[in-house]
Formats: structure tokens, C-alpha cells, sequence
């Protein structure tokens, strides 16, 4: 029988991590001006207080044993405290290690003991022991197997994967084929900002394309203090982002090959702000010159929370419903970066809306996707 629950179990609890647990506490307050900012209010019939974390993994010697509401809290984590969070019964496990904290990351980060025997059969266990419906991937970038390690692992439970990370994972081709072969949602890669760079960028872009303006040249330079920063301002683990980054604006509809979009710095004090400078120019009537600059400055984790609120819901519906492929693969643009199939800013929009829009109606009795 279907649950009334989305049961999530989150891999690498970070300040992405820190922010969707609060999220989640704080909407479940009942307030409605909690709500402020989320786009979908049911998804296959599931609320956003209807998710529930059931279990955790990190690699963390100051997370691995803590509750979960802990945890989130713990150094290096800087997402904002927005508010407390009480015991969730959620104690966070050792995963497997991997390649998870290479780089910069090694001399701000200590694995615990336990990490050096965890298995990708461990994870599995946890995840059916805990029933989870879902894995999200909130892993650092650079991290390739640690990742595909937790996409095998969910699949072997044979629930749905999100990867929230640039690494490969729905667009490779062994771990896409795994999921189309048990017939699992597999839902990335890079989730998208709610409102970041990347979807202003593009939506400039498909905004000037709409006039007939052809964008000749255009840069997206991005700096924040959080640890995802730090890691990526290590050259050996930040080349799946620019990668990712640059197939946002081919999906829009530009030559990317030059253009420089990617993670510029980190500046320690922003912490989990992050500061996008951006600009843009081209050519319309009679050949005039147009330009544009934009500054956008965020919280960062929170505006991830953002996007995982809607994809843990898609997720679990999808799970429900036994979609998996292509199926999933259309609902994606919109909330990542680096989909199987890459789309514009409206058509991702659109896209997702009639998922959402069918399985509301047909859960009324009125329609069936
Ligand atoms: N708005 C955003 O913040 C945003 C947007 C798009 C994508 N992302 C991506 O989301 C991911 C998470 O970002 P974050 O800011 O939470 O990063 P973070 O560095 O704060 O957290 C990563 C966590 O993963 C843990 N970890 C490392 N190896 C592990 C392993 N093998 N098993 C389990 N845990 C492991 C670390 O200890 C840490 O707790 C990154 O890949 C980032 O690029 C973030």
C-alpha cells in the first residue's frame, strides 16, 4: 500500500543537507507563511510536511554517531541556523569513504574510524531497513565514486536516486542503465539553484533570444565562503561543475565552449552567501550593441532546499507510480543543471508543471498522464 510518507534518507550531510532538514522542521510548524517560496503545494498527493528523514550517511569524524538534527550543525557546516530542530531519531552512519574528501577538503575534514570498513552493502541495509523511499546525494563535487557508490547502493534497495551533484550519474551510461533495468526513478545531475546563477542566467538568455537578440558574449563568475566553495577552489575537483554549468547554457541555446561560468573563488568571510556577477552582450536592431550586469547574492543552502522539496516529491511519485527513463528524465531540467536531456528555462517549467499537474488530476479521478 502506498505510504502517506516520503521516507528520505540523505547521503552527505553538509549545509545543503543542514538547510533541507530545517526546511522541512519549519514548515511542519503549520504556518503558512512557512511556505513562502515553495512551488508545488501537493505532488502526487504528498505535502512538503509529509517528508520524513529516516536515515543518514557521512563520512564526518565531528557527524558520524550524532543525531541527524545535530549533525546538520556540526563543523564545517556554515548554512544559517534559522531555527532549532529537535531529535529526529536519525543517527547518522559511516559511509563508504572513497574519493569523498580528496583535495582542500582532506585538511579541513578527519574520516571517522568506521568509514574505512562501511560497503556499498552496508548502505543498502540501512536503506532497507529504514524502508526509505529515496537517496539524496549531497556529496562534495570531485567525489565520482563515492557517488556512483550511493546510486548502486539505492539501487540495490530498489528505491529512487537523486544526485544533487555534478558527477555523472544519470547521464552515465551504466548506472542510467541499471535504474531503466529495475525500472527505479533516477533523477540529476547538479540540482539547480531555486533562484541562482544558473536560472537567472538562462532565463536572460531565453529572454533576449525571445526578442531575436543574439547573445555574442557572456560570463557568470560566482564566489561564496561555504565548504562547497572551498572544494571547488581546488582545480583537481571542481571540473564536473564547469562541465555542468556550461551544458545549462548550451540548453538554452548558446555556444558555450568559451564562456567562463563556473565557481570563481571562495571568500571566507561571504560564508554560505554567494555573490554572482553576471553579464551579458549582444547584438539587435540595426546591429546596436546591447549589454547587461547583474549581481546576485544568495544564501546559498537554503536556495538548494529550494528544488530538493519538489525532487524528493517527483521522486517518491514517480517511485509510486513505477516511472523510471525518460519518463522522469523530462521532469528533470528544470531542477538540475546537467538532465539527460537539457531544455530551456519555459519548456523545463512547462514540463514539470504537466507532471505535476497529471498526477493531481489523476489522483482526483479526472485524468491519467
Ligand atoms: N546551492 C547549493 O549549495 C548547491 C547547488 C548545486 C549543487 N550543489 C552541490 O551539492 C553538493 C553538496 O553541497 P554542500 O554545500 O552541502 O557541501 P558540503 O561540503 O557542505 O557537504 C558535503 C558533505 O558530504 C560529506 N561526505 C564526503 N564524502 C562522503 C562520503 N563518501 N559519504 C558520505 N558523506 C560524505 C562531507 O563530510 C560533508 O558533510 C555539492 O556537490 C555541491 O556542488 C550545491
Amino acid at each position: 500500500m502506498k505510504s502517506k510518507e516520503v521516507r528520505v534518507g540523505i547521503a552527505g550531510i553538509g549545509s545543503c543537507s543542514s538547510s533541507l532538514v530545517q526546511l522541512i522542521e519549519y514548515i511542519k510548524t503549520g504556518e503558512e507563511s512557512h511556505n513562502t517560496g515553495i512551488m508545488f503545494d501537493s505532488i502526487g498527493g504528498y505535502k512538503p510536511k509529509d517528508v520524513k528523514f529516516v536515515c543518514a550517511f557521512d563520512v564526518s569524524d565531528t557527524k558520524v554517531g550524532l543525531d541527524l538534527s545535530n549533525a546538520i550543525f556540526a563543523e564545517p557546516n556554515s548554512a544559517t541556523n534559522h531555527i532549532e530542530v529537535s531529535n529526529l531519531d536519525v543517527n547518522v552512519s559511516p559511509g563508504p569513504l572513497a574519493d569523498g574528501l580528496t583535495g582542500f577538503l582532506s585538511t579541513k575534514v578527519t574520516p571517522h574510524n568506521d568509514c574505512e570498513y562501511a560497503t556499498i552493502e552496508d548502505v543498502t541495509d540501512v536503506l532497507k531497513k529504514t524502508n526509505t523511499d529515496v537517496l539524496v546525494c549531497y556529496l562534495p563535487t570531485g567525489a565520482k565514486q563515492a557517488v556512483k557508490n550511493y546510486a548502486i547502493a539505492a539501487a540495490n534497495a530498489n528505491i529512487a536516486f537523486i544526485n544533487c551533484t555534478p558527477e555523472l550519474v544519470s547521464r552515465d551510461e551504466k548506472i542510467n542503465t541499471l535504474f531503466r533495468e529495475k525500472r527505479l526513478p533516477l533523477i540529476g545531475d547538479d540540482m539547480r539553484s531555486h533562484m541562482g546563477a544558473t536560472t537567472l542566467h538562462t532565463a536572460l538568455i531565453e529572454l533576449l533570444h525571445s526578442r531575436g537578440i543574439i547573445v555574442d558574449n557572456t560570463y557568470q563568475l560566482n564566489f561564496g565562503g561555504n565548504m562547497d566553495f572551498y572544494n571547488l577552489s581546488d582545480s583537481s575537483r571542481n571540473k564536473s561543475k564547469q562541465i555542468s554549468k556550461k551544458n545549462s547554457l548550451y540548453a538554452a541555446g548558446i555556444d558555450a565552449s568559451t564562456v567562463a561560468a563556473g565557481p570563481n573563488g571562495y571568500v571566507e568571510y561571504l560564508q554560505d552567501n554567494k555573490v554572482c556577477y553576471l553579464r551579458i552582450e549582444g547584438t539587435s536592431i540595426l546591429g546596436s550593441n546591447i549589454s547587461m550586469e547583474t549581481r546576485l547574492e544568495v544564501e546559498d543552502s537554503p536556495n538548494s532546499a529550494g528544488v530538493i522539496i519538489s525532487a524528493v516529491r517527483i521522486a517518491k511519485t514517480a517511485l509510486d507510480n513505477q516511472e523510471f527513463g525518460e519518463v522522469v528524465e523530462n521532469i528533470c531540467p528544470f531542477l538540475f543543471k546537467s538532465p539527460v536531456q537539457g531544455m530551456t528555462e519555459s519548456e523545463g517549467l512547462s514540463a514539470i508543471t504537466k507532471y505535476v499537474e497529471s498526477k493531481e488530476e489523476s489522483l482526483n479521478g479526472t485524468h491519467s498522464y
